[in-house]
């Protein structure tokens, strides 16, 4: 009964207008009778609409005594019923991203460049009871990308979520860095990222009810990593956490929300490859977070779900850094 807690009472008729508190002990008791108005409330809490009125004081003070409690965030972290889009879940991260969100009962689209991805997508969709297929789709190639959505509009009937995970990295000096490869970071890391957005933002706005996109920048876009060298790297992730703000900007109004999330050293592939050309920054990895650890693909897992759930409703624009503390007070 939190309207009876002294605190909360006395705070109430220091701010509150004259009346308002007779409201709301009709608004709480409307909310104890979980009666239709509840559910109103609870449905155009989360609706994609941003034409509604502006509420007015008391409006919003109802409106959240009737939802604080009958959300529960089991509930509001399901993916039941959703579509998510997710590229480079071949392996690696998008791969653990990918079963996270299945794990929270979204049907997943795994996009991918890899002719044999993963063994693990296989059995997916029977351990997991929704449904998964496997694209293979090159995201620096505009037309194969946007057949790919296509396809996956045809065969889920729509999107609600995208992650873009696919990314490449060349770990060497700037002074040898040449212009092909270095396009080829920024085309797939940027150009890959945002198109994969856009395309995934149209299919959103054609549905009509609003959707979450998640891009995957990286702790590189805070600061270097000693001991690797990935200037052009660094630039394109910096580029996808910086254009989240824009993109947030923009797709608002179609109720789409748009976040990224950085990881530090994960272990996966993209990492295990230098670090066994570089055996220093393997201690490097090791040492360096606050956590003493690597981070596991699966360390990812929540996060996602978070941005791509109601759990995240109010939350867009945004980069959440999960580096195992990497970045607190590295320099
Ligand atoms: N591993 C890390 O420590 C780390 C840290 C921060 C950010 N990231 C980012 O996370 C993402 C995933 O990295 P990962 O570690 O899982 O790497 P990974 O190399 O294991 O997986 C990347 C996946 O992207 C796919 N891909 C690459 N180019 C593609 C293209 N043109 N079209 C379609 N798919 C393509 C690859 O086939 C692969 O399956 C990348 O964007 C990476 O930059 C990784």
């Amino acid at each position: 009964m939190a309207l009876q807690a002294p605190g909360l009472r006395s705070l109430r008729h220091s701010f509150l207008p004259q009346g308002l508190t007779t409201q709301m002990r009709g608004i709480h008791q409307a909310y104890n009778a979980q009666d239709k108005h509840v559910q109103i409330a609870r449905r155009r809490r989360f609706s994609s609409s941003t034409t509604k009125k502006i509420p007015t004081i008391s409006e919003a003070i109802r409106e959240d005594a009737q939802t604080y409690k009958s959300h529960s965030v089991r509930d509001m972290m399901s993916l039941g019923n959703r579509t998510t889009v997710i590229t480079g879940a071949g392996r690696g991260i998008g791969l653990a991203m990918a079963r996270g969100v299945a794990e929270l009962g979204s049907d997943i689209a795994i996009l991918d460049a890899l002719e044999r991805p993963h063994d693990d997508i296989l059995t997916l969709e029977n351990e997991l009871g929704v449904r998964v297929k496997y694209y293979r789709t090159d995201v620096t190639k505009f037309d194969n990308l946007e057949n790919t959505f296509n396809e996956v509009k045809n065969d889920f009937g729509g999107v609600d979520n995208c992650i873009t995970c696919a990314g490449i990295v060349i770990d060497k000096p700037f002074l040898e860095h040449e212009w092909e490869e270095s396009a080829r970071i920024l085309t797939t890391n940027v150009m890959g990222s945002l198109f994969t957005a856009q395309l995934a933002a149209k299919a959103m706005r054609e549905k009509g009810k609003g959707g979450n996109i998640a891009l995957i920048a990286s702790s590189a876009a805070y600061g270097p990593t000693p001991s690797r060298c990935m200037a052009v790297y660094s630039a394109s992730k910096g580029a996808i956490k910086t254009a989240v703000h824009s993109l947030a900007i923009e797709l608002a109004p179609y109720g789409i929300r748009v976040n990224s999330i950085s990881p530090g050293f994960m272990s996966t592939e993209m990492v295990f490859e230098t670090a066994l050309k570089k055996p220093e920054l393997w201690s490097t990895i090791s040492e360096t977070p606050l956590l003493k650890r690597i981070g596991y693909s699966g360390d990812l897992k929540g996060v996602v779900g978070f941005l791509l759930s109601d759990a995240s409703a109010y939350t867009t624009g945004i980069d959440i850094l999960v580096d195992g503390g990497l970045n607190c007070g590295r320099y």
